[in-house]
């Protein structure tokens, strides 16, 4: 089976560099080829979660774990779970100017401003930042000189439909801010688990993300991975001969995918599975 990377909806309020969602078709042909059923789907590198949505939405899995070690983007997921009608009047209501993005950008890090005010910023700044980089600047410049603006990614109606979509699903939604590792290995196996890893690229993670991962990382994921005989597993990756080396035991395929945020990496990536996947 071809692995087809566009998604028929986006279910996620967040843009993301290298996001995931076109993978959700996919994952849920697979889950039905191996009989998975109901089970609790786990992204332990969630970022915008658009596979984990997708597959929430559709009722191909239970409930969702969506898990990520940057502190804004849990205060994001945070937020909109926990208090969705708050945050949809502040989307509706937020100014799309270049000073608002100033005041945004101050509360990002301003360590007394209150978890809501901060995934606020998170995703005034997710979706008026150039590529949804948070660190980036805004789309069309402090100046705003060119054809798009600050306010072109920022959809009022369409993003608060997604939000007060999610709030509905919040009992089905477990969100965590742990390091992968420690979220991996507290697993509990008695449990019917499915996995889907996107750990940060092996190339251009740091430009990309605020969490990166190194070297010694992406060897320590290996190691775990290889080695755990009984989780459920798929990981998708950059098409990278370091990465295919760490895994050469295992089945791995390539996919196409679309990529807005850096054009070098358009093109393959490879998806892996652990021994006990039947892959289609
Ligand atoms: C490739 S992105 C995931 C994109 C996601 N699949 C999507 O569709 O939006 C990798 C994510 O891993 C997170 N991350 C980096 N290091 C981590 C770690 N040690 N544990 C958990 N999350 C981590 C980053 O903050 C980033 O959000």
């Amino acid at each position: 089976m071809e692995i087809i990377t566009k998604p028929s909806r986006y279910y996620s309020p967040l843009r993301y560099p290298g996001g995931k969602a076109g993978l959700s078709k996919y994952l849920s042909v697979l889950l039905e080829v191996n009989s998975i059923h109901q089970c609790r789907y786990v992204e332990p590198f969630a970022g915008g979660a658009g596979a984990a949505l997708n597959l929430l939405i559709n009722e191909d899995v239970d409930s969702i774990v969506i898990n990520d070690l940057d502190k804004h983007i849990y205060y994001f997921w945070y937020s909109i779970i926990n208090n969705s009608e708050d945050f949809i009047e502040r989307v509706e209501a937020v100014n799309l100017s270049v000073e608002e993005w100033v005041k945004q950008k101050q509360i990002f890090t301003d360590p007394n401003a209150s978890i809501f005010e901060k995934g606020f910023a998170t995703f005034f700044l997710n979706r008026t930042n150039r590529s949804g980089i948070l660190n980036g600047g805004p789309i069309g410049g402090m100046e705003q000189r060119s054809e798009w603006k600050i306010d072109a990614r920022f959809n009022r109606e369409g993003l608060t439909e997604r939000i007060h979509k999610i709030g509905l699903y919040k009992n089905r939604i477990h969100l965590e801010n742990k390091n992968a590792f420690e979220l991996l290995s507290n697993i509990d196996l008695k449990n019917n688990y499915f996995i889907y890893l996107d750990p940060p690229y092996v190339n251009k993670a740091k430009d990309l993300y605020l969490n990166h991962f190194t070297k010694d990382d992406h060897i320590l994921l290996a190691s775990f991975l290889n080695s755990s005989k009984h989780l459920k597993w798929v990981l998708s990756y950059d098409n990278d001969e370091f990465i295919k080396k760490l895994y050469k035991n295992r089945v791995c395929k390539e996919f196409n995918i679309n990529y807005s945020a850096d054009k070098v990496r358009k093109g393959k990536e490879i998806i892996i599975f652990s021994d006990n996947i039947l892959q289609c």
